[in-house]
């Protein structure tokens, strides 16, 4: 059966790595649907538990908490900003665990991390591999990928090494799903 599945650049950067990779390996799925989401979409304010007091959820995290309920996995690119999530990527965070603690909801997710730099935003993804089990997620593969500029052209990974390693990872995701 085809399943649903939420591709995430964690970035607002218009021209996101993150955002190109997660949706160059839900591509690799071979059945699925791809919900492929641009944080920009989810207007949100700056997390506060007093604009969360007087002004409650806006659509932007409603939304976004709705897809999460409705997806039947994830896969996530994390941008690292000074060794830790963006802040667009921390603030949906925030917003959507105060609707449901467990974000992730159990489902499948194949955790990435790319940076132009050779650790390709390991100390990000170190961070998310610690947090996001607490938090329903059900992590069924990983992966840093260092040097996109060099790695990644014209919509193709040119390393083989890093290609194979993504593709062993895809399919493993798919059979969790
Ligand atoms: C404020 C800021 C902090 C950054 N800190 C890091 C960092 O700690 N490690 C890293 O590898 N790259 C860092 N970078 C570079 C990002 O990896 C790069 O901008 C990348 O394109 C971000 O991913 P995105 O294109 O998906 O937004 C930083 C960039 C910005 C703007």
């Amino acid at each position: 059966m085809t399943k649903n599945i939420v591709t995430i650049g964690g970035s607002s950067s218009k021209n996101s790595i993150n955002k190109i990779l997660a949706e160059y390996a839900g591509e690799l799925l071979k059945n699925a649907k791809l919900t492929k989401l641009d944080l920009n979409d989810f207007e949100m304010p700056l997390f506060s538990v007093d604009v969360e007091d007087e002004k409650g959820y806006s659509k932007g995290v409603l939304s976004l908490n709705e897809i999460f309920e409705n997806t039947d996995g994830f896969i996530i690119s994390l941008a690292e900003h000074n060794g830790a999530y963006s802040t667009a990527f921390k603030n949906a965070f925030d917003w959507l665990s105060r609707i449901e603690g467990k974000v992730w909801r159990n489902k499948p997710m194949l955790l990435l991390s790319t940076s132009p730099g050779i650790r390709g935003g390991k100390s990000v993804l170190e961070i998310a591999l610690g947090k996001f089990p607490y938090m329903g997620a059900n992590i069924v593969g990983s992966m840093s990928f260092p040097l996109f500029n060099e790695n990644f052209k014209e919509g193709e990974i040119v390393n083989i090494e890093l290609k194979e390693k993504l593709d062993v990872l895809v399919d493993k995701f798919e059979k969790a799903l």
